[in-house]
């Protein structure tokens, strides 16, 4: 059932900083593409990793008096580091990638190497103004108040020989491809109006005021710039210009660069034209997803709400907190995250809805038949409605995911899980179990209940993977009863399926208690 590959990256991150809940929230998003994709049968390459050179990092790790290669290894290897928190999250990537690797550098300084061989990369002279203690330049637009946007300092203009990228021989043929790859369409728009059809320039990719950063091989001195050091990891994580791997051919070009909006631009323009230039298709899709506010801004730092992700995975679960961010917030547009938002959505859809459907439908099970459901049935023209709206739940939720409509595709999942609550409340197993001769009656109910919640519990599995695990566990699924095909039709469980209760699996939250004690936190 091989559907061919499929290859989806997140951006690498900058380890300047603990991660918080908005890289998360991408990592998230890209580990629930990847499981849906293997669900559905792609040989699947799912790439993370993280974005090590620059400026930024070298001063962090100055300030804290280590190298920059000692600051970064610590955020991410240290304990409570990137890769703590991606196992933490159960983040199911194939490959990681460090620019700081050394199969990456060696790419690198071939791929700098090529574009300047072709051409596309050529000396020239940097002008602009500059700050000589932050050793930054700046375009007269960027000052605050016509002084450095970043230390408040008088700048003056100053001329310096760096490499630039012909990113202006491109414009044509990206204005006339952006559409086929962007997505949502409303950042085509914002790429045109802004930065396509004022005019494309030739943009610099060489540094010289810092030594963090892959050195241009042929002109020492020089580092590349960490956008087209970073950049370019999607293909040297592939084994593109050097040894280390080999699938390059195998899995690009790439099906979805998921990346946030800030770096919208840097995705659909500048990484774009670098293929070109290097006669590398482009990627398939690029992915703008919206920001996490917190408070109305991206970064507040205030407002009380916990933005680390490890706390709140902790306290709640790891799949309560996956879930939670994909099904509050639309995925191309921005949402504010609060405490609240979090407790409440566990408490409703996963407390009340789903979990507490499988804790009284197994535990009817159990009450009545000991477990094990009796041949004999009786049906009802009421089930009709339940059984085709289970059964036609696969296909609903396929065109949502296809779409990146997380939201949308946990609706459709949660329409059934309301749907089955109701119908509980309607068949009154209670008092089925007290009438004679309605047994085949009362299994029927219990049969169709459970086979609600295996359905859902399969579409449910990219997002809360161990959760469904235990679900399967308690209406006793397993094997090809948990794969996505046999979601397909209703009634795949054996009629005498044997049912096996469990812990709660998502225990109902007290507002008014973890709001306080998450403001200590
Ligand atoms: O930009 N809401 O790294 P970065 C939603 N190294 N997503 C958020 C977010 C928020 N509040 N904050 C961060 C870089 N993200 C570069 C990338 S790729 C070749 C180089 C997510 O550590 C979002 O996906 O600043 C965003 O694009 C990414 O983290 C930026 O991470």
């Amino acid at each position: 059932m091989n559907k061919g590959t499929f290859y989806i990256s997140t951006p690498i991150y900058y380890p300047s900083d603990k991660l918080h809940i908005g890289h998360t929230y991408c990592t998230v998003a890209a580990d629930v593409i990847a499981r849906y994709k293997r669900m559905r049968g792609y040989d699947v390459m799912f790439l993370t990793g993280t974005d090590e050179h620059g400026m930024k990092i070298e001063e962090r790790a100055k300030a804290s008096g280590v190298t920059p290669k000692q600051f970064v290894d610590e955020i991410i290897c240290g304990e409570g580091g990137i890769l703590d928190l991606w196992k933490l999250m159960n983040i199911s990537y194939d490959r990681f990638i460090r620019t700081t690797d050394d199969y990456h550098e060696e790419s690198i300084q071939k791929i700098f190497r090529a574009l300047y061989d072709k051409g596309d990369i050529y000396k020239g002279v940097y002008k602009g103004l500059y700050c000589t203690p932050c050793e930054s330049f700046w375009t007269e637009s960027q000052l605050v108040d016509g002084k450095c946007p970043d230390c408040g300092r008088d700048v003056k203009y100053a001329e310096e020989e760096a490499y630039f990228f012909r990113q202006s021989k491109y414009a044509q043929r990206i204005i006339e491809s952006i559409s086929s790859y962007l997505e949502p369409q409303s950042r085509v728009n914002e790429m045109m109006n802004n930065f396509l059809k004022p005019g494309l320039e030739d943009i610099c990719v060489s540094r010289t005021t810092f030594k963090w950063g892959v050195p241009v091989d042929f002109d020492p001195g020089h580092v590349v710039y960490v956008w087209v050091d970073a950049l370019s990891n999607y293909i040297t994580a592939l084994g593109y210009m050097n040894s280390k791997y080999d699938d390059f051919d195998k899995y690009w070009p790439c099906d979805i660069h998921l990346v946030g909006k800030e770096i919208v631009r840097l995705h659909s323009i500048l990484w774009p034209a670098m293929l070109m230039a290097l006669d590398v298709p482009l990627p398939k899709k690029v992915y703008g997803h919206g920001w996490l506010l917190f408070g109305g801004d991206k970064m507040s730092k205030s407002k009380g709400n916990v933005k680390d992700p490890g706390i709140l995975a902790k306290r709640y679960g790891v799949d309560a907190l996956r879930f939670f961010l994909l099904r509050e917030y639309t995925f191309g547009a921005d949402g504010n995250f609060t405490n609240e938002l979090l407790i409440s959505r566990i408490n409703s859809d996963l407390a009340n809805d789903l979990g507490n459907l499988v804790s009284r439908t197994v535990a009817m099970a159990e009450k009545y038949f000991g477990g094990k459901l009796p041949q004999e049935r009786e049906g009802s023209l009421e089930d009709s409605e339940i059984t085709a709206m289970a059964g036609d739940l696969s296909k609903a939720y396929e065109t949502c995911m296809e779409k990146l409509a997380f939201q949308d595709a946990l609706e459709a999942v949660f329409k059934v899980t309301s749907r089955a609550n109701k119908y509980i409340d309607e068949t009154t197993p209670w008092i089925l179990a007290k009438e004679t001769g309605k047994q085949p009656r009362l299994a029927s109910v219990l049969y169709n209940l459970l086979e609600m919640i295996r359905i859902c519990a399969i579409m449910l599995q990219p997002f809360m993977p161990d959760s469904c695990h235990r679900i399967f566990k308690q209406i006793g699924a397993s094997g090809e009863l948990t794969e996505f095909d046999s979601a397909a039709s209703f009634g795949g469980l054996p009629e005498t399926v044997t049912v096996e209760k469990g812990e709660i699996i998502f225990p109902r939250l007290d507002m008014a208690k973890e709001l306080e004690e998450l403001a200590g936190e």
